[in-house]
């Protein structure tokens, strides 16, 4: 069965008060969600401690925005899994194309935090998707295939989401059309064995297109980054028809 996943990303927004003010206004709104939904927030670092404190043992799943590959060691500015796992944070994105195109991840980096995260039981959200160049030479297919095959070796396929998010569809307006997204994550779907992994669409979600994302059959879920920042709009993401 795969499960339904509706995520939000808040990258670098949210400081630990504006984060819980987030929460208490968001609460009541998914008080009727079907609970077959799983509700994640990605919040940054420095909010995830008072954010778990808050959510623990509530529906709402707390996830990161990134890990690193070591379990400790000399590298200023990271995070390990094991600090996230003791705030107990249940997912982490990896692969943002952010994090490619601004802080110099590869495919290979991107493999070493999957691992990393599973080893700490912290489910993945792996992303890929292609720029608006690759997708115009008609390249998308080959890029995401090839993105799949280089970040997931050794990957666990049991305990992993994939998002597709088109890089010129993040924070442009310019959603992807849904019918598109749903053949380019069919097309992610037949790589893999297990075809019980969550597949998510990303890029430009809003209250006014996620009924029609969700209405797609490959569809399992959207990982938000705007229209997450507001309790209301997500919510009405989160509570889709
Ligand atoms: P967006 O971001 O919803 O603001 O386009 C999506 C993402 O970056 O995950």
């Amino acid at each position: 069965m795969r499960k339904i996943i509706l995520a939000g990303n808040w990258k670098m927004h949210k400081n630990q008060a504006e984060s819980l003010e987030f929460v208490q206004a968001f609460k009541p709104e998914i008080d009727n969600t079907d609970e077959s939904r799983e509700i994640v927030l990605c919040a940054p670092f420095t909010s995830l401690t008072v954010m778990s404190k808050n959510l623990h043992g509530g529906r709402i799943k707390l996830g990161a925005q990134n890990i690193h590959w070591e379990d400790k060691g000399a590298y200023t500015g990271e995070i390990a899994g094991g600090m996230l796992a003791e705030i107990g944070v249940d997912y982490v994105i990896v692969g943002h194309s952010e994090r490619r195109q601004y802080f110099g991840e590869t495919d290979e980096t991107v493999n070493f935090r999957l691992k990393a995260a599973q080893r700490h039981h912290i489910i993945p959200i792996l992303c890929v998707g292609e720029t608006k160049q690759q997708r115009d030479a008609g390249e998308t297919e080959n890029v995401i295939i090839d993105q799949l095959k280089k970040d997931l070796v050794d990957v666990d396929r049991g305990n992993l989401v994939i998002a597709y998010e088109p890089i010129w569809a993040i924070g442009t307006g310019d959603t992807c059309d849904a019918n598109e997204a749903n053949r380019v994550i069919g097309i992610i779907r037949q790589q893999l064995d297990n075809k019980d992994v969550t597949i998510q669409y990303g890029g430009s979600v809003k209250p006014d297109n996620i009924d029609e994302i969700m209405a797609q059959p490959e569809i399992d879920g959207a990982l938000v980054g705007g229209a997450s920042l507001d309790p209301i709009s997500f919510a009405r993401i989160v509570n889709y028809q």
